[in-house]
């Protein structure tokens, strides 16, 4: 068992509570997804550890992709922005595409990004993400398979950062106020 970073005042998730959920939501995208050849798509660089994790999961015939991309959402729906930053490689037109995300918070980049995959012609977008801050919510937007729902705290680890830092922690942790209030 990994000891706590001192910048983190608690452990919110585990290495092996991590693996197990990951686990039981994949064995259900398995089941729901049998038959298709879908695109696994990474939001940069938030998720890529448990892209990483996800996909060794699935019995499926994958093609890998990722995406970079920033937002300035207003808040409410409409007028804010999603820049790419990094774009997909991949023609998705007439694919089934699994987004692969760290964490929806008030929905603002899967909302622009669902509807720009199905813009350019994906047959299906589905939306895995392993944290969800529900509570932060202010888009109309819900993931199909989530791992974990959170409580609004500062979380680090397993690919999330405070900048840039804590990424490469094995567990999810709540990050101290006093490190990102100084
Ligand atoms: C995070 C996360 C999502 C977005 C969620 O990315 O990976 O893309 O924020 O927030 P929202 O639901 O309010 O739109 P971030 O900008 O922190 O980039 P990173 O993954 O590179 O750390």
């Amino acid at each position: 068992m990994h000891e706590l970073h001192p910048d983190c005042q608690s452990m919110l998730l585990s290495e092996e509570r991590i693996r197990e959920r990951v686990t039981e939501v994949a064995r259900r995208v398995n089941a729901d997804l049998a038959g298709k050849r879908p695109i696994a798509v990474g939001i940069l660089k938030g998720s890529i550890i448990f892209y990483a994790d996800f996909i060794r999961c699935l019995d499926m015939p994958l093609e890998l992709d990722f995406m970079a991309v920033s937002s300035y959402g207003s808040g409410s729906t409409s007028s804010g922005k999603l820049r790419i930053k990094k774009d997909l490689d991949s023609n998705i037109s007439g694919r089934d595409v699994i987004v692969i995300e760290d964490i929806i918070d008030s929905g603002f980049t899967l909302a622009c990004l669902k509807k720009l995959l199905l813009e350019r012609g994906a047959s299906s977008v589905t939306i895995v993400t392993l944290l969800d801050k529900h509570e932060r919510r202010t888009e109309d937007i819900a993931p199909d398979y989530n791992c974990f729902e959170i409580p609004d705290e500062f979380v680090v680890g397993y690919g999330l950062d405070y900048d840039e830092k804590y990424r490469s922690l094995p567990y999810i942790g709540i990050l101290k106020r006093s490190v990102y209030e100084k």
